[in-house]
């Protein structure tokens, strides 16, 4: 039997959207699905963005206070995708008061803050998905598949890289991305806790670590009125960037293995350049964003001069075939965010978790502060 599940959607941003159309969008793709999203209602504090939205995409009614969604008997799931300061005053709120979240990473500002949630959403028995949406491409789970399958061997090193440009211009606005108070980490919270969670989905946890980070860009323009995603701010005052540009981090795994993270958010010339490269004794597997649908591989008994060649995932690999009916036909990023739904919903059907949940995103907060403490105190430091 299929029942309706009343959702909310609090910020209505980049996420914002890309979750509202997901929740559209899912039972095209999954109809086994028993639950069916309805839109009763999203949050957004600027004026007259809300109003656009259930214009557009038929939300039943708007609020400017997220608090009203709290105490609405029509939601029973909330996606959390307002800045990072208010993850864990939201989260919590929300899975105290019965409802299924689905929060964005990194979940708050600290590992504190993702752990709060966490708590909350395992005291009140409801469900809890994070957004470590990269995790999802068919790829990168035909990649796990492969490496637990031990084809490549046993692995020895992993290189994840997240490069973007959406920093890079001078006049970027001084969003609450650029503030600590705010947005917690930078590129750490913004791209290293993909990284994080891509390490460990594919090699297991991380035991200790070592790592630098810079501010490149260090005075940014304040915007002057209203802001989503990543505006320019011509002429306004400047004020300081709080949170760092760039990380470099060396990595070892409880496996043995060791690996290197690099991210960076001002990087001129790079456009999601986002992906990873595993090494085993036998073999390896490379991952590309950008030709988010492909693996190269490497297997086989030769070592040296061993041949590399391009896989296209299909149907078979993750949730492929819930897009596409064959090979090599593209998905595209918001097809992750439609799987993330899927798994989200499914999990409050079946009162079972699926995809990656709060104890991932508390993980990869452990990873992201026992960096900040490596750069404190210039050593080693193990994810706590
Ligand atoms: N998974 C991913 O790939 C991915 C990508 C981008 C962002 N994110 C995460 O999603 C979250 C949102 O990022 P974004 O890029 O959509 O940011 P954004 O700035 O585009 O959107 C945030 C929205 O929240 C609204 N907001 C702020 N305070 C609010 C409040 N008190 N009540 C209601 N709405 C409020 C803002 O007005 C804005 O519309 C962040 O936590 C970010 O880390 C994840």
């Amino acid at each position: 039997m299929v029942t309706s599940l009343g959702v909310a959607v609090v910020g209505f941003g980049w996420m914002g959207r890309v979750h509202t159309q997901a929740y559209a969008r899912v039972p095209h793709h999954f109809p086994q699905l028993t639950v069916r999203p309805q839109l009763v209602t999203v949050a957004e504090e600027v004026p007259g963005r809300a109003e656009q939205a259930a214009e557009q995409f038929g939300f039943a009614s708007t609020t400017r206070d997220w608090r009203e969604v709290v105490d609405d008997p029509r939601v029973q799931a909330v996606s959390i995708t307002a800045p990072n300061f208010l993850h864990r005053e939201i989260g919590v709120a929300m899975a105290e008061a019965g409802k299924h979240i689905w929060i964005e990473k990194p979940v708050g500002l600290s590992t504190a803050d993702s752990s709060a949630v966490a708590d909350a959403v395992s005291k009140a028995g409801v469900q809890g998905t994070v957004g470590f949406n990269y995790r999802n491409a068919p790829a990168v789970e035909a990649a796990r598949d492969l490496i637990a399958s031990g084809e490549l061997g046993t692995v020895t090193h992993i290189r994840v890289r997240l490069f973007s440009d959406y920093a890079a211009h001078p006049d970027g606005a001084l969003t609450w991305r650029y503030e600590l108070e705010r947005g917690g980490h930078g590129v750490l919270g913004d791209l290293a806790s993909h990284g994080a969670d891509l390490a460990r989905y594919l090699l297991g946890d991380i035991t200790s670590l070592a790592a630098d980070t810079a501010i490149f860009l260090p005075q940014r323009a304040r915007p002057t009125g209203a802001t989503a995603g990543h505006a320019l701010a011509t002429g306004g005052e400047l004020g300081p960037v709080e949170n760092e540009d760039y990380v470099n981090c060396l990595l070892r795994f409880a496996s043995g293995a060791r690996g290197v993270l690099e991210a960076c958010r001002v990087s001129v010339g790079e456009q999601n350049n986002y992906g990873f490269e595993v090494h085993g004794t036998k073999g390896a597997v490379f991952w590309d964003f950008r030709r988010m649908n492909e693996l190269a591989v490497s297997r086989g008994t030769t070592y040296q001069d061993q041949p590399v060649t391009t896989v296209y995932v299909g149907p078979g690999d993750g949730e492929f075939g819930a897009f596409q009916p064959g090979a090599a036909n593209a998905m595209g990023y918001d097809d992750l965010k439609v799987i993330e739904a899927y798994r989200f919903l499914r999990s409050v059907a079946e009162g079972v978790p699926y995809g990656a949940t709060l104890a991932d995103a508390v993980r990869s907060a452990a990873v992201l502060d026992a960096m900040v403490r490596s750069v404190e105190t210039g050593s080693w430091a193990s994810p706590a």
